[in-house]
């Protein structure tokens, strides 16, 4: 057998961030109520966490509940509260079977005590996994976190721990609500919106952007699949000079 295209190893994003967009549409088109869209949404993150184990990303962060999205309609915001749980009861073996260690990015003293439960109780029953990792944005702005972390090195500075000339990217980027976590190499946005929408303002700076048009229940593994390949012609560079 010959060593054509097919065989040689595929560029893989080590973290994959999603904005996961589009399920009000979605139920739209349907005639169906918006927290149906979300239900089938859930669908995709199943898809998607499988397509991502197979294609060997080892990080996934998905923007599932926005600072902003506290303004929908009460019905819409209660029903996403309680998908989560939900979600989390229902595919928390898949996380066991694959080690994946579940965690959490945002304001979380926001969420509601009973979304609060099981997503702690499952972040806690995960956290000695260290092969894959999905990461939940919830209640989560790139403003707010930076503005958290703006008042932690504030904090550190009036009590005269930090010297504020010391400060360093690598030590503000210390103050972020998963500071460990290496940045996303490569960001989704599904529904065809092209926009960033709050979403790891700090973290994105080097990341290859990917605007797909589907819609969020629509983004199965194919489309995850078609994802990976885009990211695999993509050519980075990080300032530097093109290699050939
Ligand atoms: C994304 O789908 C899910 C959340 C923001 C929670 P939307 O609910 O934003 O769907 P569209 O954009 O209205 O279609
Ligand atoms: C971004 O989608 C937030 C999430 C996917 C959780 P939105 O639907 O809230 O963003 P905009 O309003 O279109 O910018
Ligand atoms: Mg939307």
């Amino acid at each position: 057998m010959t060593d054509g295209p097919a065989n040689v190893p595929q560029k893989v994003p080590h973290h994959v961030a999603i904005i996961m967009d589009g399920n009000g549409r979605w139920a739209q088109q349907r005639g169906l109520s918006r927290l149906k869209g979300h239900e089938q949404g859930a669908e995709s993150v199943r898809a998607v966490m499988k397509g991502a184990r197979n294609h060997g990303v080892r990080i996934l962060t998905l923007y599932a509940f926005s600072v902003e999205n506290w303004s929908r309609p009460a019905a819409e915001v209660n029903g996403l509260m309680n998908l989560l749980p939900r979600f989390l009861r229902k595919h928390e073996h898949l996380l066991h079977e694959n080690g994946t260690r579940l965690r959490a990015i945002g304001r979380l003293n926001d969420l509601p005590a009973n979304t609060r439960k099981d997503l702690f109780r499952v972040m806690a029953d995960t956290e000695a996994y260290t092969e894959r990792q999905l990461v939940l944005a919830l209640s989560y702005g790139g403003r707010a976190e930076l503005t958290d972390a703006v008042r932690a090195l504030a904090r550190k500075v009036k009590a005269g721990e930090l010297d504020p000339e010391a400060i360093e990217p690598e030590t503000f980027a210390g103050e972020l609500y998963a500071p460990d976590l290496p940045d996303p190499d490569f960001m989704i946005r599904t529904s065809g919106e092209q926009r960033i929408s709050n979403f790891l303002l700090w973290q994105l700076s080097y990341a290859e952007l990917y605007f797909a048009p589907e819609l969020w229940p629509d983004f199965r593994e194919e489309q995850f699949a078609e994802a990976m390949r885009v990211y695999a012609g993509r050519q980075r560079r990080f300032g530097g000079v093109a290699s050939c």
